[in-house]
């Protein structure tokens, strides 16, 4: 950890023992990984007296949760901070202190440069040290100086970050927990692996304990998450290591945990273990999101993905043989230095044999520091704009005749909430879907089963079912 020098004129912070109350307004941009860590940084202020606000009108401290891995994201956290600039200084002349905070991503890749042009930023701080924020906010107020780390601590951030406080998402009933963090797979366009430091995986048995405290505190649906998730192997109560899938089958046996998930997932980390989990472990949901980025094996070669398009077929067919309702989410890039217009077809190709329930695609971005960003063969703006919406329409369709084909089914949804209009309620298929229909409160965080009636762009409509149903098995 380093400090600088300037003189920001702060009060002295109150007595952990007896907190103040304050307010902690956050902005979190990007992936769970990083809605998940505004959590946790919420938590670890928490004994500080910091309470959440949502508004940065009023706030004692704002941290901006960033993200790096595509477009101009340092450009929107300056611009961010410009609006914060005012606001801070507002409040220093009416003798208030806001604390200002950096996080994630942009702030591990940029480090010194945020005080160099932001110089009122407070603190600056990369994903591996969310732990050390109380005494970081200590050292601010203290010294009054600007706090820079960034580095990659040999103690793991999961053994000190208090447990989550409560399950964070709808109400409480679906929940995402880390499990493993960072990225050894240096895929050519990735910054993962440079701000996200090395693989790590959470110790199993501190993954179940949080596990079943989110469980015990009303959530029915847990979400792994990891830069890398099924890289995971994770220290085991029997002094062993566990993979991903045999977590999934301890998982499984918390009572009232119905559905589990888990993203996002490299091809080559896919083990027979967790292909089985999906075969044997009725609670893990048949919706996986499996990135494959491109369909030619000659830029699947380039971004060092080190996995062939047949690979990823034959990984596919093993999937659906375990678990034969299995809807498939993958990610994609186009543009990547080097790809063709054949290149491209065969990745057109590649989404026409898999068939996807969704995907996300970008187009090749270059970031800094990554190989691809100074390979030759970079491809025209113009072109990646062609090539994207040829893929984006492809996959609109798949998504269309997915949510089709769901029309006239009977499918467990968990209900998370009031739906959009009175008398209405929302909640998830098992493939994720956003479903509404008419149906009481009462069943909020319950699973019944809906009888699909029509299909959106992005969402299920349905009518409550009367007939009784297995929960979660009944999933054609
Ligand atoms: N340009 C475009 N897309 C990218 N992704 C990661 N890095 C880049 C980049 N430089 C995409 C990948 C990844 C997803 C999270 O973001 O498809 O799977
Ligand atoms: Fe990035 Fe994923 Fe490749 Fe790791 S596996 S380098 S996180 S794209």
């Amino acid at each position: 950890m380093r400090q600088s020098s300037p003189d920001h004129g702060l009060p002295p912070l109150p007595d952990p023992a007896t907190p103040t109350p304050r307010r902690l307004h956050m902005i979190t941009w990007g992936c769970q990984m990083n809605v998940y860590d505004s959590a946790r940084m919420a938590d670890v202020l928490a004994p500080l007296g910091y309470a959440p606000t949502p508004s940065p009108d009023e706030a004692d401290m704002v941290i901006l949760n960033t993200c790096h891995i595509r477009d101009r994201a340092a450009e929107k956290v300056f611009s961010e901070l410009g609006r914060l600039r005012g606001l801070k200084a507002g409040r220093a002349a009416a003798g208030q202190r806001m604390i200002l905070a950096v996080a994630g991503c942009v702030a591990q890749a940029e480090g010194a440069e945020i005080l160099a042009r932001a110089p009122f930023v407070d603190i600056v701080l990369g994903p591996q040290t969310y732990h050390r924020l109380p005494e970081m906010v200590a050292r601010v107020a203290r010294a009054g100086g600007a706090v820079i780390d960034t580095s990659f601590p040999a103690e793991q951030k999961f053994d000190f970050l208090p447990e989550a406080a409560a399950p964070q998402t709808a109400g409480g009933l679906t929940a995402f927990l880390t499990v493993q963090e960072g990225c050894d797979k240096f895929c050519s366009f990735c910054v993962v692996p440079y701000t996200r430091g090395a693989e790590a995986s959470r110790p199993a048995a501190s993954v179940l304990a949080e596990a079943r405290r989110l469980v015990g505190s009303g959530a029915r649906e847990i979400t792994l998450l990891g830069q890398n998730v099924n890289a995971y192997h994770g220290d085991a109560p029997d002094g062993g290591t566990w993979g991903l899938g045999r977590l999934i089958r301890e998982l499984a046996e918390i009572g009232g945990l119905a559905r589990i998930r888990y993203t996002t997932s490299h091809p080559r980390d896919m083990d027979a273990e967790l292909i089985e989990a999906h075969a044997k472990v009725p609670a893990l949901m048949p919706f996986l999101h499996l990135p494959v980025q491109s369909g030619s094996d000659r830029i699947l070669s380039a971004m060092n993905r080190r996995h062939t398009v047949a690979d990823y077929l034959a990984l596919i067919d093993q999937l659906r043989a375990a678990r034969p309702d299995l809807a498939l989410s993958s990610d994609f890039i186009v543009g990547h230095p080097g790809e063709t217009a054949a290149d491209f077809e065969a990745t057109l190709d590649l989404v026409r044999r898999v068939g996807f329930a969704q995907a996300f695609s970008f187009k090749y971005s270059p970031r800094p520091g990554t190989p691809a960003a100074g390979a030759g063969g970079q491809v025209a703006e113009a072109e990646k704009d062609a090539r994207l919406q040829a893929l984006q329409a492809l996959l609109r369709a798949q998504q269309a005749a997915f949510n089709e084909s769901c029309t006239g089914r009977d499918l467990p949804v968990l209900f998370t909430g009031p739906g959009r209009h009175p008398g209405q309620i929302a909640g998830r298929s098992p493939y994720l879907q956003p479903v509404h229909l008419a149906g009481p409160a009462t069943l909020i965080g319950r699973i019944a089963p809906v009888h699909i009636t029509a299909a959106h762009t992005n969402s299920l409509t349905g009518t409550m079912h009367t007939a009784p149903m297995p929960e979660e098995r009944a999933c054609a």
